[in-house]
């Protein structure tokens, strides 16, 4: 499956990616990233692994429209099969997902559907969960909604920050996202009348049991 990643900042969870993408039996190739800012640091990261990188930098009135062409042009030259959005910061339009219907994933740092959008974890201190975690998702129109690939739960604090509690649920990040993709682009995970089934019971990959705080980083 040829893979194409959008980022707008650091890209560790495109790291994480690239990184899985380089074991000789994992079912997909990450051929291009595309980000929206020019500066981003998961940029040098892409191309010093050697993956072709595009930016495509549009502000301002129109710019919407004009981006999601030049992506959509760019991800057809590449023949992308798929798209995994990691980091990335525009809202993309139903027109455009709708042009690549599910073949659009994303990460995103909660419990979905709890707490979609921006200042999750701070959200999910103000709410006083004692669990929170991580959601690979098949995309839609609505922001950080979508069929539901993988999740892991990841224990909450007394003394988290949003800052200690976004790290600790981003090293859980960087293990779903790439297993998310592997069930996806080896045919595992299957959507069926928007529900995400996957052939092998997913409760039981390691990488999705629920982590003791104890052994959570500090
Ligand atoms: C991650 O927490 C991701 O879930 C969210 O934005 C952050 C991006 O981090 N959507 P990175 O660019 O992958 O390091």
């Amino acid at each position: 499956m040829r893979v194409a990643i959008l980022i707008s900042g650091r890209g560790s969870n495109m790291a994480a990616l690239i990184e899985a993408c380089r074991r000789p039996d994992y079912p997909a190739e990450i051929v291009l990233v595309i980000s929206n800012k020019p500066d981003a640091k998961g940029l040098e990261t892409a191309a010093a692994a050697g993956i072709a990188t595009k930016v495509i930098d549009f502000r301002g009135k129109g710019s919407r429209q004009a981006f999601e062409d030049a992506a959509t042009q760019a991800l057809e030259d590449a023949e992308v099969d798929l798209i995994c959005l990691a980091g990335f910061m525009r809202i993309l339009s139903a027109d455009f997902v709708g042009r690549w219907r599910d073949q659009v994933i994303n990460i995103h740092p909660s419990l979905l559907p709890a707490f979609p959008g921006l200042e999750t974890h701070e959200r999910a201190l103000q709410a006083g969960v004692r669990i929170t975690g991580c959601t690979v998702h098949f995309v839609r129109p609505e922001m950080d909604n979508g069929p539901i690939i993988a999740q892991v739960a990841v224990p909450v604090s007394n003394r988290d920050t949003a800052d200690t509690l976004a790290a600790r649920v981003l090293t859980y990040e960087h293990r779903i996202y790439p297993l998310a993709l592997e069930l996806i682009a080896s045919g595992k995970a299957r959507l069926v009348d928007e529900r995400v089934i996957v052939d092998e019971d997913i409760a039981e990959q390691p990488a999705l049991a629920v982590p003791p705080l104890t052994d959570a980083p500090r």
